[in-house]
């Protein structure tokens, strides 16, 4: 079979180790992109992306280049996402890939993502090319990150490219390496059409547009392909590649990477890894790899203004429409009205979600505490059943077993922190399996944590504890009983859903005071004595009160102006009116948001 001159890679990298300025330099020295086009940041299209400054979505993109051999190439650069919660996008964007690039910041060393996207990588049979970039910066430490190389990565020091995106050094050598080093186009072989499909996004005009990576065979307009998990068929309308915006092309042959416009509407049908082919001449195998990703984390969204009800659930249909790893459905809440259930990969998952409501689709929301989901087994029932709201958990009398989800974590972290994080593991009822020293100044632990332990505070605590220089990377482990309680908080003996949680029952006591106190202090003083109570069944674990006040608004009004008075007493009474009534207490909506806002 000829050579072709073709080759696929991507970037990989921890946060922040400059994959998307190299990538726009790459762009730049290959004319695919004029500098003066290329905002300062060319492929996070998004803005929120750009402000985060966290690559979410696989952006690809062809380009071609000269090499020193005498032949040209046609470089299909793929953009993955580094953070934890998009790891199965990540290891999907390198299955369409023979090659990857590895930057290391200079000055930052190999940390945790570094780690584990070197061994998706391997474990994806990828040639990897290390770079060492950011020389540029004063505090690089080249020798440091070359030792670090050959240590943690077994990786041999002499295969590094120095580089910097930023002053554009070594990007020569970058491609002449992808060019020489990086095998062109495997499994070409294969007797019928393979398409790997590494991402898909929702555009109105056209429906879904599904990107994708030719293994063998070739894909054109007029088409009928099938796609390998559903069976479901489809007329291609056009084909084409990124340069990096769409371009219409005849067909996409193999080693090829670009988009297929069909007549599919909803972009949940097209799942990522899947595998297209031709309805006429199926393929029997589908490519390697493909799983179905499911949300990890729960929360209730609720629009602050009950009218904007609507509203959120348009945001949410359409952010649905992009987003196949996002769910939701409708649910109702005593304390916060008519909202609904959302499901996410993760909580940078969720942020990035409910900011996207905020800003682009301008409603207010306010979410509750997120949830993991739990396994719930009850007395004579065959088989367990999931439990993704507090709310919904079965009589604590007919449970038999609780199991919550685990995650097996890679902590990378300075030598002088470890006792503090070792604390900090403990606290969230996780558990060292073993610890690796990495270089005279670092080390690694290997532990196991309750999802549920790290989903609100635990990356802020370990980089404050590590003065910014912690990382964690982590995947999903096995479910494991533990000791849950469901715990509600009551205001006057009546239970407010929003409050409730699932915890574990020797951090009852100490979570339930804690609310209990900043309810008191939130809720404004009432005409009569209110109790703020946590309870687990039937039993109340803390306790406290709201204070008894009258606002006597006509005080300040001295004199005998009646008609002043009673303005102001009809002014708190349509005050009042807004108040969210829980029993005979009034709670300003505030008071909620304050509570679940400070978690
Ligand atoms: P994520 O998408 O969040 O993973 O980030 P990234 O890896 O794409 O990093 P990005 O290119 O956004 O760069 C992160 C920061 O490092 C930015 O502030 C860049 O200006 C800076 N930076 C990137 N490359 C270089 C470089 O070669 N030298 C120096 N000094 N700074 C750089």
């Amino acid at each position: 079979m000829e050579e072709l001159l073709t080759r696929n890679f991507c970037i990989i990298a921890h946060v922040d180790h400059g994959k998307t300025t190299l990538s726009d330099r790459l762009l730049e020295y290959t004319n695919t992109v004029a500098q003066r086009i290329l905002t300062d940041q060319h492929l996070d299209a998004m803005d929120l992306e750009r402000e985060r400054g966290i690559t979410i979505k696989s952006h690809p993109v062809t380009m071609s280049y000269p090499a020193k051999d005498g032949r040209v190439y046609k470089l299909n650069l793929m953009d993955t996402p580094g953070h934890v919660d998009f790891s199965y996008e990540v290891s999907r964007s390198l299955a369409a890939c023979e090659g990857a690039l590895l930057l290391i910041d200079a000055a930052q060393g190999v940390e945790a993502q570094t780690v584990a996207n070197a061994h998706l990588a391997t474990a994806q049979e990828l040639k990897i090319i290390p770079v060492i970039n950011k020389i540029d910066l004063p505090s690089a430490n080249l020798e440091l990150c070359l030792k670090q190389l050959e240590d943690i990565l077994m990786i041999p020091e002499d295969e590094a490219i120095l580089a910097s995106g930023k002053s554009g050094i070594g990007i020569e050598d970058i491609l002449e390496a992808v060019v020489s080093r990086i095998p062109s186009p495997r499994w070409r072989d294969h007797p019928h059409t393979r398409a790997l499909v590494f991402d898909s996004i929702y555009d109105s005009y056209r429906g879904v547009i599904t990107y994708m990576r030719v293994f063998s065979g070739a894909l054109k307009a007029g088409d009928q392909m099938m796609l390998m998990s559903t069976g479901q068929k489809s007329e291609v309308k056009e084909v084409g590649i990124f340069t990096p915006k769409m371009q219409k092309t005849d067909s996409l042959g193999e080693g090829d990477v670009g988009y297929l416009v069909s007549n599919i509407k909803d972009t949940s049908e097209v799942k990522v890894g899947d595998t297209v082919t031709l309805a006429r001449q199926p393929a029997i195998e589908m490519l390697p790899g493909y799983k179905e990703v499911r949300p990890m984390v729960f929360c209730g969204l609720y629009p602050l203004e009950s009218n904007d009800y609507e509203k959120l659930k348009a945001a949410l249909g359409r952010l649905r429409l992009n987003d196949a790893a996002f769910l939701y459905q409708s649910e109702s809440s005593v304390a916060l009205g008519f909202g609904f259930r959302c499901g996410f990969l993760g909580l940078l998952h969720m942020e990035i979600i409910q900011e996207r409501i905020r800003r682009e689709h301008d409603v207010e929301i306010i979410s509750t505490y997120p949830s993991v989901v739990y396994r719930v087994m009850t007395h004579g029932a065959a088989d367990y059943i999931e439990v993704d709201n507090p709310v919904l958990l079965p009589d604590p009398g007919t449970i038999d077993e609780i199991s919550e989800p685990t995650i097996n974590a890679a902590i990378h972290i300075p030598n002088d922190s470890m006792g503090d994080i070792l604390a900090l593991i403990m606290e969230k009822r996780g558990t060292v399996e073993h610890t690796d020293t990495l270089d005279h100044t670092r080390v690694m632990l290997t532990c196991v944590l309750p999802l549920n332990e790290i989903l609100v505070d635990f990356n802020d605590r370990l980089k404050s504890l590590t003065h910014g220089y912690g990382s964690m990377d982590y995947e999903l482990g096995d479910y494991r009983p533990a000791d849950l309680v469901k715990m509600d908080i009551l205001i006057n003996g009546d239970p407010v859903d929003a409050f409730s949680s699932i915890v574990h029952r020797e951090k009852a006591e100490g979570k339930g005071r804690e609310l209990c106190e900043r309810l008191a202090e939130i809720i404004p003083p009432q005409m009569f004595k209110v109790a703020i109570q946590a309870a687990i069944g039937g039993k109340i674990i803390a306790r406290d009160n709201v204070r008894v006040l009258r606002k006597d608004v006509t005080a300040k009004c001295y004199g005998g102006d009646i008609t002043r008075k009673r303005k102001l007493l009809e002014k708190q009474k349509e005050g009042k009116k807004k108040m969210k009534l829980i029993g005979k207490v009034s709670i300003p909506p505030d008071a909620f948001i304050q509570v679940l806002k400070n978690n």
